[in-house]
């Protein structure tokens, strides 16, 4: 401790990995922080409902903590013959909760549900300033295959356009089955 610090608790969390809930939508937003995608998130868990789509969080106490979203059968790439590819995106972990192995844990669990869902690649779009999370990719195997100019819009919380502009490295990855978390 720091003289600073007038004294120190320490509490063991359990982090639970599930598929967000209708309950979850106004939590994915933090308090406001992501309020702008509230359109992207109920589109994600209507896509989810009809199964093109999966919404996975890091639950704590019910608070969604971390999250990572799927699109399946994603077109995002051709690949050979019949196999189809996930494409995961919109990774993201609480700042507190960073640096423990969650960010690591919802791609791998992600990876288990696409292999679930046929899929046996999957593929990542990541900012090309963004070399924390492109290491953390790499470390899990991923490659960079590609780039894209990152251009898309959407529609935020007050129906206004916004437009993004974000060129990203692809990464992709052959999913198998016996080096996931089974
Ligand atoms: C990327 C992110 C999801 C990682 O979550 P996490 O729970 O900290 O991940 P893990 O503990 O499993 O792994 C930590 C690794 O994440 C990477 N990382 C990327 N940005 C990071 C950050 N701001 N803080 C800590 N780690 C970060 C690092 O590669 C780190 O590994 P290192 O030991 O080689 O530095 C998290 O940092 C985050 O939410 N960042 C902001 C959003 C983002 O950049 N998402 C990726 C979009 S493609």
């Amino acid at each position: 401790m720091t003289q600073h610090e007038l004294s120190a608790i320490s509490v063991d969390l359990p982090i639970v990995l599930r598929l967000a809930t209708e309950n979850d939508l106004a939590k994915l937003e933090w308090y406001g922080q992501y309020r702008h995608y509230r359109n992207l998130f109920r589109r994600a868990f209507r896509e989810q409902r009809m199964g093109r789509r999966l919404m996975l969080i890091a639950d704590c106490n019910g608070y969604p903590i971390g999250q990572i979203f799927m699109q399946l059968r994603s077109a995002k790439r051709v690949f050979f013959g019949d196999e189809d590819s996930a494409y995961l995106y919109a990774l993201r972990v609480m700042e507190m909760f960073r640096g423990q192995g969650i960010g690591t844990r919802l791609i791998q669990q992600a990876e288990v549900l696409a292999l679930e869902n046929n899929c046996t690649w999957a593929t990542i779009a990541v900012a090309k300033e963004n070399n924390g999370a492109r290491r953390l990719y790499e470390r899990l195997n991923y490659h960079v295959y590609g780039d894209d100019p990152g251009r898309w819009s959407y529609l935020d919380h007050k129906n206004r356009v916004r437009q993004v502009n974000e060129p990203a490295w692809l990464l992709e990855k052959a999913l198998n089955k016996s080096s996931d978390l089974r």
